[in-house]
């Protein structure tokens, strides 16, 4: 029988930023809604990914999952408890690791193989073990070399493979990842994609390459005006068109 063991749940969730500095369509000086009685839900064996605009609000959806951000309104349940306060997000965050848009964000050690341990030292692990399950992980990730590398002198598809290695190191149940192959080159692109298809944990993957997401999801949803359209609400599809110069292989973002 397929597990369906509920991780995430969001139900009815509304958030504006108290200082929007962006007031849209909203004349009348009101804060404009970035997320707008929004529900979603991921279960145990989801492989989701997710396109949509920037600016639709995709970064601050996970900030909600994580407790990051308090909703207005609405209801987060992790693993069926309904969370409301930064405690409580507190002991579930390590449950669900989140890959931020921004690698440094998530990177604040001077060494990688620190960076790495740190999740483990903090779920009470010793000090030998940690490093093992670090050592492990770069092993998996294939990036062992970089164990005793300074971090701010990675270059950024370095940076994304050790971010994603920091977050693995939790041994998470769930992953959710901010756009972890915007801007990398091809083949860190591949080995991203490479790894995550080898996962067998739920995760929701927020991209701008189709391609990419195609390769590693089952699903692939959107958000248009603060709410998640699922795949049944929108037609994903390709053009065909014509370009001068268009025999090679390329993308449109
Ligand atoms: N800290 C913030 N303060 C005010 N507005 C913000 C902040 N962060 C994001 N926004 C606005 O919220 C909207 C959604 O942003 P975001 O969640 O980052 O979208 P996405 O990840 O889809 O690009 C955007 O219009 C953005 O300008
Ligand atoms: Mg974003």
């Amino acid at each position: 029988m397929v597990d369906k063991k509920n991780i995430i749940k969001l139900k009815n969730i509304s958030f504006s930023y108290p200082d929007s500095y962006q007031k849209g369509p909203s004349l009348n000086g009101t804060d404009v809604k970035v997320l707008n009685d929004l529900s979603f839900e991921l279960n145990a064996n989801d492989k989701i990914g997710m396109i949509a605009p920037n600016g639709s609000g995709k970064t601050t959806l996970l900030h909600i999952i994580m407790g990051l951000c308090q909703p207005d309104c609405g209801v987060v349940e992790l693993f069926g408890e309904k969370l409301t306060k930064e405690k409580e997000f507190a002991l579930y965050r390590p449950k669900i690791g989140l890959m931020f848009q921004d690698s440094d964000d998530q990177l604040f050690n001077p060494y990688v193989i620190d960076d790495i341990a740190f999740g483990p030292l903090n779920l009470g692990f010793s000090q030998k073990e940690a490093l093992i399950i670090a050592r492990e992980i770069l092993s998996d990730l294939g990036i062992e070399d970089l164990e005793n590398s300074i971090v701010h002198k990675l270059s950024g598809g370095q940076k994304r493979l050790v971010a994603l290695a920091t977050v693995l190191a939790m041994k998470p149940e769930a992953l959710l990842l901010d756009e972890p192959t915007a801007g990398l080159d091809m083949e860190v692109k591949t080995r991203i994609e490479g790894i995550l298809k080898n996962l067998d944990i739920a995760f929701l993957v927020v991209a701008h390459d189709f391609n990419f997401l195609k390769s590693i999801s089952s699903r692939i949803i959107s958000m248009t005006e603060g709410k998640v359209l699922m795949d049944d609400q929108i037609h994903i599809h390709q053009h065909e068109h014509i370009h001068k110069y268009g025999h090679d292989p390329h993308t449109h973002v």
